[in-house]
């Protein structure tokens, strides 16, 4: 999800309508991918300390720079190389959550009704949020939800 966002980004030209809407839909879905996995996956697999903290940090990474990117008019000149580090440091996390982290590392024990439960409350809350960040992004805008990540 994240990824393709990053890719069809890539691919809109530069200060269109398009790409800004793109971008809106990046900010909303980052927004919900941290929620979710810091609030709910993460502690679920708890017994994966070291993987969870890597995971945690790497969070932090990606919104240092997406604020500088959001700080960063697409008409300026340094734009497209601010796009490119955060797209490599997004694709850099999400690569590695997929390899390490989904589906859970051996030593997290969880039951497959515990999974699905899981799941499920995931799913919930995905809807949840995904409203309230388009909320707060037509209320509040850009800046708004790029403090609250
Ligand atoms: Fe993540």
């Amino acid at each position: 999800m994240l990824k393709g966002l990053g890719r069809k980004i890539t691919a809109a030209p530069v200060n269109s309508a398009e790409r800004h809407a793109l971008v809106d839909d990046l900010l909303i879905e980052l927004d919900i991918h941290f929620r979710i996995e810091d609030d709910l996956y993460y502690p679920a697999l708890k017994e994966a300390t070291k993987l969870i903290a890597i995971a945690h940090a790497e969070h932090r990474q990606v919104v240092d720079q997406l604020s500088v990117l959001i700080k960063t008019p697409q008409t300026a000149p340094g734009y497209e190389a601010e796009w490119n580090s955060f797209k490599t440091v997004l694709e850099a996390h999400a690569d590695e959550e997929e390899r390490d982290l989904i589906p859970a590392p051996p030593e997290v024990h969880i039951s497959d009704a515990e999974l699905e439960e899981l799941g499920d409350k995931m799913a919930a809350k995905m809807e949840q949020y995904r409203a309230s960040a388009v909320h707060r992004l037509r209320t509040k805008g850009r800046a708004a939800l790029v403090r609250a990540l």
